[in-house]
């Protein structure tokens, strides 16, 4: 079999996931309508955004015969997990540029090698220069014939398949999910429907870089009035969590009987929480929570 038929059939395996009700108190009392795009049961390895973002890079490198796909992470990185997953459903070479220690282990780390992702581990001062041209000109020159991608996935090509997920929403809708490198967003905004409404949760300090990067991902949403980033609720920056908002995120967790983790998702719906109880949406709303997977990274060390 081609690889890239090996990519149809996985493309084919991913079916659509499901949108389900949320119930709590909270909603009621507000006459809000919240739904769950449960995209973190897409698929059991490219869950969440990943496979939105990673299936026309992936189909791209198949085409042009690329010599596999090397992309940058931390050491829980959801997309190095996805991307290492893929790359071994469809023959292809991973290489996994990690921020952290030679003698990191946790359970994504060996994950990905035993789907052989090669690792390179780089200090945190190297890996901010992730987006340097030197640098990126230096892993070119030493991975000869690879794709590049950039942190999370997040580039042109990751737009469109994320933009297919207005196909499975009901019209009007407002859709709510966490952002890191913006990809996710940027993709919805490109084939936002008329009426739908788009409304990001910042999971770090991205106040006000983020919203350009959105732009340099889609340059359309800077005229794009119909979403917005809110940047209140990171919570002390990625991957920072504070011990009462931990607590919070359990707790929703088990009132909406959702699996959470605080990072992306429960941060993200915390904050939406949030701002339901301020006051800030008019009764009647109907929203989508898209849930975009990354219980992998929550895994404990020893589980
Ligand atoms: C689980 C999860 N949710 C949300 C995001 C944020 O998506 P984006 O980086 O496209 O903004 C990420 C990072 O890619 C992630 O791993």
């Amino acid at each position: 079999m081609t690889s890239l038929s090996l990519w149809q059939q996985l493309y084919s395996a991913v079916s659509a996931s499901t949108l389900e009700p949320l119930v709590h108190p909270l909603l009621t009392e507000q006459g809000i309508t919240l739904y769950c795009k449960r995209d973190d049961l897409l698929h059991p390895r490219l869950s969440g955004n990943k496979w939105r973002k990673l299936k026309y890079p992936l189909r791209q490198a198949l085409t042009e015969h690329a010599a596999g796909i090397l992309s940058f992470g931390g050491a829980y990185s959801n997309h190095l997990h996805a991307l290492a997953a893929a790359g071994q459903a469809l023959n292809l070479p991973t290489v996994g540029i990690v921020r952290g220690e030679a003698s990191s282990h946790n359970p994504t780390l060996t994950d990905v090698r035993h789907w052989g992702m090669k690792i390179e581990f780089v200090n945190r001062q190297q890996y901010r220069r992730r987006q340097d041209s030197d640098w990126l000109a230096e892993l070119a020159h030493r991975y000869s014939g690879y794709m590049l991608l950039p942190e999370g996935g997040s580039c042109l090509l990751a737009l469109p398949g994320v933009a297919e997920l207005w196909q499975e929403l009901p019209p009007h809708v407002e859709v709510v999910l966490p952002v890191a490198s913006g990809g996710t967003i940027a993709g919805l905004l490109s084939a936002r429907p008329v009426g739908a409404k788009v409304r990001g949760y910042a999971v770090l300090k991205g106040d006000p870089w983020l919203a350009q990067e959105i732009v340099n991902l889609y340059p359309a949403a800077a005229q794009d009035k119909h979403w917005q980033l809110i940047y209140e609720h990171h919570g002390g920056g990625y991957a920072k969590c504070r011990s009462g908002d931990k607590q919070a995120i359990a707790q929703l967790a088990t009132e909406l009987q959702l699996p959470l983790e605080p990072i992306y998702s429960g941060k993200a719906l915390l904050g939406l929480f949030k701002d339901i109880a301020a006051g800030q949406f008019q009764r009647d709303s109907t929203l989508v929570f898209l849930h975009t997977g990354g219980l992998q990274g929550a895994r404990s060390p020893s589980g």
